[in-house]
């Protein structure tokens, strides 16, 4: 029987995630189908209980239900526990579990980049479903200090209660970071402008965004015009998928040059 699989979000049109998840699918002769669903908060009860009927075999969660699938399921990976943020769900042995693959792909997608996370400082911005990831990360990273910054302030506040090692800075102040993430939303629509004070820029600072479509931020153009370092969220995505699909298909396909030019648009 093809198995189904979806990833849901709101809004998900831009979600990238079915060309690669059914590449792969072809690529390793699986009987599988991945799709992109829109969803209604009100529907994540319904959906879960088709994974328990075996009608769907598994989810991917992205904005903004990475937190509010939770208390649907029946069980978290550590991971997911700890950051209190699922983007893979599956059934295994009667229980459905939640499990966060964007830690491990956050992770693998920056030491790739060579650069030297370990006793450095690193400023976040934002405080959405992605960020307690992040910071999860950089703290098994070795990161000497976490700063973060979020338009809402009390989002920010409400991390500090899982992690009360990181420190908060009022948007859009700046401080003498050694990288900075854009973990906002901004930049998504081609026009979007982050505030920074770009002057401060050298060639030894590192510019990361977590978005990847489009390819290149106004945060990440500015950056490179100022002489930083850039890298956009495309790896990240990859391998976030890559840990997700061998979760569902005990297969871990491989990330070559094809794969990753599927996002060369
Ligand atoms: P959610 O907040 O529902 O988890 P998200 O896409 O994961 O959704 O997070 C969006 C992030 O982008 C948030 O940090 C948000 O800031 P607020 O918490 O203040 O909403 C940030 N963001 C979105 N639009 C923004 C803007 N125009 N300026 C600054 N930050 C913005």
């Amino acid at each position: 029987m093809k198995k189904k699989f979806l990833v849901i979000g709101n809004p998900i049109d831009h979600s990238l995630s079915p060309k690669l998840h059914n590449y792969w699918i072809k690529k390793y002769k699986i009987d599988a189908v991945y799709e992109k669903k829109l969803l209604n908060n009100n529907e994540i009860e319904d959906l879960i209980f088709n994974i328990r009927e075996e009608k769907i075999h598994g989810l991917n969660v992205t904005v903004p239900f990475k937190k509010m699938v939770i208390p649907f399921l029946d069980d978290l990976s550590e991971e997911a526990k700890i950051s209190q943020s699922v983007n893979t769900i599956y059934k295994d042995d009667n229980k459905i579990i939640g499990d966060n693959t964007d830690i491990e792909g956050f992770k693998l997608g920056l030491e790739e980049t060579g650069l030297e996370i370990k006793n450095k400082k690193a400023l976040i911005l934002g405080a959405g479903g992605v960020v307690s990831s992040i910071i999860f990360a950089l703290k098994k990273m070795q990161t000497e200090k976490i700063y973060v910054s979020n338009r809402t302030e009390l989002k920010a506040t409400e991390l500090k209660k899982n992690f009360p090692e990181i420190e908060i800075i009022k948007w859009g102040e700046t401080l003498d970071f050694d990288i900075i993430i854009n973990a906002t939303s901004v930049g998504l629509k081609e026009e979007d402008e982050i505030n920074i004070n770009y002057q401060q820029v050298s060639k030894d600072k590192f510019f990361y965004d977590v978005i990847y479509n489009p390819p290149e931020t106004n945060f990440l153009k500015s950056a490179k015009k100022y002489g930083g370092i850039t890298t956009n969220g495309k790896m990240m995505f990859i391998y976030q998928a890559q840990k997700a699909f061998f979760i569902w298909h005990k297969v871990v396909p491989e990330v070559d040059k094809e794969t990753i030019n599927l996002f060369d648009v």
